[in-house]
């Protein structure tokens, strides 16, 4: 969909007038100050050399702030090096804080574990020898598919320490997904697990594993198992160790040798506009940075005193961000919990949030709507007291869900801050300052100090206030991706070629007439489910590699829970069969090529698709379909009457 038909459908939300300013005890006592937005303003890429310096504990400082000589590749702290896994832990440790508790897990069945700084540190220096044993070294990829557990964290932690380079795979990816992550990166070690739990039940992820590493031809010498629900599991010898057989016993003494700023720290696959998957390229000091600074600054943070729950899973950047690399980073107490919000009942969350008084809950658009319709008389049962400042990530949030987040779980006292930034920005780009800006219910608002976005037309230049385009970022940022992994002009072409030095981050969005920013959903093929970011052109792949598929065309149609839902409308070969089987198989199929998160909700048979002279697929009349809505202007379709055709197939 065009920026411009998005704008329309959400013209009324400019015309918001409620301001929600912060109360004054907050404001006065609040961590980020309107000095802040001056001093960044002030000092331009020194603003973040002092944050650098502030928040991480450097081994050796760098000589130069940014690099952008080789843009767009940008290196930032030029010279220096850090270890993410000693400013995570040991300097806490060795600054006497190591009895704060680092994590609070809460298991989908109800056990419990409460980790300390010391206790994370020294799980970490023995993974981190027990990967060495294995043959891990600087620089080699480990592919981690494990659910929320601290043993995920241990793992990433484990690799930053020694300089390995994690690629997490989403749990709910499938064996193929998972082999093709595995391949692109060419890892040697895969981290997992027997299983976990959902919905009261054990639910696998070893056999994707061993599914993934059927074929040969691959470069994995090692899979270590953490055992987690005690299901039996399949047992390749030779290549299959149980965690706690090799890190159990490791030594409890490992050194954290510093790397270079821009050593890879991370890669984290995510959808683009094609089928194939792009692997997202983070380095360490930039990163580090910009997460530990927003995190401390977005969320109003207290170290001492805060308890922050941060609910993505780390399969997703927002896991890798502000689960285990900024709350770490900056001394913080989080909660992990493993499950579903309705196990084993719907108040599930909020149970969590009373027993463990957590004070900052940053979570997704969607988990709100599907609160909301569970009913508010749910959490009211709970004493939400101790919550001061909410989060909202991943989509739009709606003005309703946002009034219903701030009153229900806030107390009408907490403020909401909406966050703006993509797997590719490695951290928050647009935010809210708690302490400092009036939130407007459903806007993300204002650049983070310090980052430089703007809203440009066609042509790349600046609108005026009250007009929309497409969303930029006009300078270099510390924790910007450094590429895609492999695949440098890959990188240029999506992100750099759009328009000329500026980064195109594939959103569309509108200044209001204060000139805060609304986000306004993607303008590319990359839809957004439930937060969860899935390319149209992967799933009509997907489909197509099915024998029954001659043609499939995919469309993110509006869903009041999800944000968007994947309709797909297929062509079915002459010999296969239109029932109810069919599309059940697909969906499977579907789920088996990609992941269970990328089943349709609906696959629609039809005789034909709706496509231009050029034959490109007019999507936005098979969006109109799938919405319910009069199908929009057909002229410029090779064959006017198609559409008709498919209605009438579709009343049948
Ligand atoms: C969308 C998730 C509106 C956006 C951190 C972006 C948002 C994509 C918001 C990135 C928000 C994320 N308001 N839209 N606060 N946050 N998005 O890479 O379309 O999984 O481009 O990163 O999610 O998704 P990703």
């Amino acid at each position: 969909m065009t920026a411009e038909r998005q704008g329309d459908a959400f013209e009324n939300l400019l015309h918001e007038e409620r301001r929600f300013p912060p109360s004054e005890a907050f404001a006065a006592n609040a961590v980020a100050q309107p000095s802040l937005y001056d001093e960044a303003r002030e000092q331009g890429t020194e603003f973040w050399a002092r944050q650098a310096r502030e928040l991480l504990t450097w081994d050796q400082d760098f000589t130069e702030t940014l690099d952008w000589s080789d843009a767009p590749f940008a290196k930032w702290f030029v010279g220096g090096t850090v270890n993410a896994a000693y400013n995570a832990l040991d300097r806490h440790v060795e600054a006497g804080l190591g009895d704060r508790v680092a994590i609070h897990f809460e298991g989908e069945p109800g056990d419990t574990r409460t980790i300390t700084y010391a206790e994370l540190t020294r799980e970490v220096k023995k993974a981190a020898n027990a990967f060495e044993s294995l043959g891990v070294a600087k620089g080699d990829r480990v592919a981690v598919y494990l659910p929320m557990i601290p043993e995920a964290v241990v793992t990433m932690l484990a690799c930053a320490r020694i300089g390995a380079v994690h690629s997490v795979v989403f749990g709910g990816f499938s064996a193929d997904a998972l082999r093709s992550r595995i391949d692109d990166a060419e890892a040697k070690l895969v981290v997992t697990s027997d299983g976990t739990y959902r919905r009261g039940k054990p639910s696998p992820l070893k056999p994707a594993v061993d599914g993934a590493l059927e074929k040969e031809g691959h470069t994995v010498t090692s899979v270590v198992v953490v055992r987690r629900n005690n299901e039996p599991v399949e047992w390749t010898e030779g290549r299959d160790t149980w965690w706690h057989d090799v890190v159990d016993g490791a030594p409890e003494e490992h050194v954290a040798v510093a790397h270079d700023s821009e050593h890879p720290l991370f890669i984290l696959y995510t959808s683009g506009t094609t089928g194939k998957p792009k692997g997202i390229l983070h380095t360490t000091g930039g990163y580090l940075t910009q997460t530990a600074f927003t995190h401390r600054n977005t969320f109003d943070l207290r170290p001492e005193t805060d308890v922050f729950w941060c609910t993505a899973d780390i399969g997703w950047v927002t896991g890798h961000s502000y689960v285990t690399y900024a709350p770490l980073v900056n001394g913080a107490t989080q909660l992990m919990y493993e499950g579903t919000p309705d196990t084993p009942h719907q108040g599930r969350w909020w149970e969590l949030i009373e027993k463990y008084r957590v004070s900052i809950l940053y979570t997704a658009p969607t988990a709100i709507r599907t609160f909301m319709k569970w009913g508010r008389d749910i959490p009211q049962k709970y004493d939400l007291s101790s919550i001061r400042v909410l989060g909202s990530v991943g989509e739009p949030i709606n003005p309703e869900a946002w009034m219903w987040y701030r009153e229900v779980i806030g107390g009408g006292q907490a403020p909401i801050v909406d966050t703006w930034w993509q797997t590719e920005t490695g951290a928050h780009m647009i935010a809210p300052m708690p302490g400092v800006t009036a939130t407007k219910p459903g806007s993300a608002q204002v650049a983070v100090p310090g980052i430089a976005v703007d809203v440009v037309d066609e042509m790349g230049v600046s609108v005026p206030d009250g007009s929309g385009g497409y969303l930029v970022i006009r300078e270099p940022w510390p924790a910007m991706l450094r590429g895609i992994w492999g695949d440098p002009q890959r990188f240029k072409d999506t992100y750099w070629s759009r328009f000329d030095d500026m980064y195109f981050a594939g959103d569309g969005a509108k200044k209001d007439s204060d000139g805060d920013i609304w986000l306004l959903g993607r303008v590319d093929d990359v839809m957004n489910i439930s937060g969860h970011r899935l390319s149209t052109t992967e799933i009509e792949s997907a489909l197509v590699s099915h024998p029954s598929v001659a043609e499939a065309a995919v469309v993110g149609a509006s869903d009041e829970t999800t944000g968007e839902a994947v309709v797909a409308f297929v062509i079915l070969r002459g010999s296969a069969k239109d029932d109810d089987d069919i599309v059940t198989t697909l969906r499977n199929h579907v789920g088996k090529e990609i992941g269970p998160i990328a089943k349709p909700r609906n696959i629609l048979v039809v005789p034909e698709l709706p496509k231009t002279r050029s034959g490109k697929i007019m999507r936005r009349l098979l969006k109109d379909v799938a919405e319910g809505r009069e199908v929009g202007d057909a002229t410029t379709l090779s064959d006017p009457t198609i559409m008709q055709q498919i209605a009438v197939s579709l009343r049948k």
